[in-house]
This record gives C-alpha cells, sequence and structure tokens, in this order.
C-alpha cells in the first residue's frame, strides 16, 4: 500500500491524472477501469487536457466501468453512461466499441452481470482501476455487508450512499434505489489500483479502510491486500491518520 499525500483536490487530480497516463504510455492497449463521482472529474479534465496538447492517446485504450445505477437510461443526465461521456470520453479519441459500462436497464439483470464479467475476463482482466471511496467505504457500489460479493452483482443502495449522491439529483426520491456494480473479486484483481480521495468527509472512511481490519463492513478495506495499491489523498482527506 502507497500513500502519495497532496495538498488539495487540484494536486490529487494531477497525480492521478499523471498515473493514469503513465498506464497508458507503458501499455497503449491498457483496460482501464474507471469511476464516476466528483472524485476523479479532476484527473478526467487533465487527462483530456494532455490528449488535447498531443501528450497522450487514448486510441488502443479499453475501459470498464464500475457501476451504473438500476433503471436510469443511457441518455438520463444522472445515469454513469451519460456522466463518462460528459466528462470524458467525448472529448478522448477512445474507440467506441472499447468502451464498457454495466447495462442498468437490462431485462435481464443476472444476464447482464454474467455478461460483464465476461466481457471484463475477454479483455483479459484490468490493468488499472480507478476508484473513488464512498463514505461508508464503500468501492464501486459495494455496499457495507456480511460478505465480499466476488463478481458483478445488483445492489440495493445503503440510505448513506444515496444521500451522499442526492447532490447531483433534484430530490432524494429521484436518487435510484438500486444499482448494478463490479464485484470486490472483479475489483482486487486489477493488476494495480488506484484509489482516490479529498475532503474531510472522507477521513473517516479512510481511517476505516486502510488502517482498520479487513472487513466487509468497510469494503475497501479489501485494498489492504492488494499487492499494488495507490492511495492519493489530500490533507483533509487524511487528517485522521
Ligand atoms: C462511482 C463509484 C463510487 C464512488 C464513491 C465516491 O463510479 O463507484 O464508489 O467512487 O461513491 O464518490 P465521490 O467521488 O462522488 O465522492
Amino acid at each position: 500500500m502507497r500513500i502519495i499525500r497532496v495538498k488539495d483536490y487540484q494536486q490529487m487530480s494531477r497525480d492521478a491524472a499523471n498515473i493514469i497516463s503513465a498506464q497508458v504510455i507503458l501499455k497503449p492497449d491498457s483496460v482501464l477501469g474507471l469511476a464516476t463521482g466528483s472524485s476523479p472529474i479532476g484527473a478526467y479534465k487533465q487527462l483530456i487536457e494532455w490528449y488535447n496538447k498531443g501528450d497522450l492517446n487514448f486510441e488502443k485504450v479499453r475501459s470498464v466501468n464500475l457501476d451504473e445505477y438500476a433503471g436510469l437510461t443511457a441518455d438520463h443526465d444522472q445515469s454513469y453512461h451519460y456522466f463518462m461521456h460528459q466528462n470524458f470520453f467525448d472529448h478522448i479519441n477512445i474507440a467506441p466499441q472499447n468502451i464498457h459500462i454495466p447495462d442498468g436497464c437490462a431485462a435481464d439483470m443476472e444476464a447482464e452481470c454474467a455478461r460483464y464479467d465476461a466481457t471484463i475476463a475477454a479483455l483479459g482482466g484490468i490493468d488499472l482501476q480507478l476508484l473513488g471511496l464512498g463514505v461508508n467505504g464503500h468501492i464501486g457500489f459495494n455496499e457495507p455487508s456480511d460478505v465480499f460479493a466476488k463478481g458483478t452483482h445488483t445492489v440495493k443502495l445503503t440510505d448513506s450512499t444515496r444521500i451522499a449522491n442526492q447532490r447531483f439529483f433534484q430530490s432524494l426520491d429521484e436518487v435510484p434505489s438500486g444499482a448494478i456494480t463490479m464485484g470486490i473479486f472483479d475489483i482486487i484483481q486489477a493488476q494495480r489500483v488506484l484509489v482516490i480521495a479529498s475532503g474531510e468527509n472522507k477521513a473517516q472512511a479512510i481511517k476505516k479502510a486502510f488502517f482498520g481490519p479487513v472487513t466487509p463492513q468497510v469494503p475497501a478495506s479489501i485494498l489492504q491486500f492488494h499487492k499494488d495499491c495507490t492511495l492519493v489523498a489530500d490533507e483533509a482527506a487524511l487528517s485522521l491518520i
């Protein structure tokens, strides 16, 4: 476990973008596991900037996103499909056929979960997985639980997660109550994991996840066992350790 302590969100974003771009330069057809939410937006902006300057090429990159809300169509402005296109994919030269995001509207969700795991396997697994950290220690939408979920699965979102994500919706009622997410085993099979966290509201989760016992009640704690996990976090997020 490597911890990179940075001053603020901006520096976190630059460092994360540097690590991602190093991955893409070293292996142009990398499989990037990507996240949505507030944490990666700055890193995506930075990567877009370097792409525009001609320093990065995403032509051969393959991507697999962590998760999607259940019941939101790809064109819904709060869906993770929409988010990824708005904040990243529409601004770089990634090939549309190389983009993979779970379908939260699939008629048969069980089949969709199996299809998504098969997709990850067919790509040869994830080279670098980018993760944000939930205030309750979730990664992807793997919520605190009695067991570590293995593969892609559907989940019922906790109140804490729905409240944390309410800021993107008009009201709490509009926040979907379910999601489809990669499992913990999918995530920890990645060759490298990069966790980013900024702000005081992540301090408790960081303390529990990286300095507490490894338990499915704090899903991110499993990352303590990963052979190549880097946490880039700002001073506020690291204030309790
Ligand atoms: C997003 C995801 C979530 C977020 C986490 C932190 O694809 O899987 O686990 O990474 O909820 O969200 P932010 O970055 O908005 O604080």
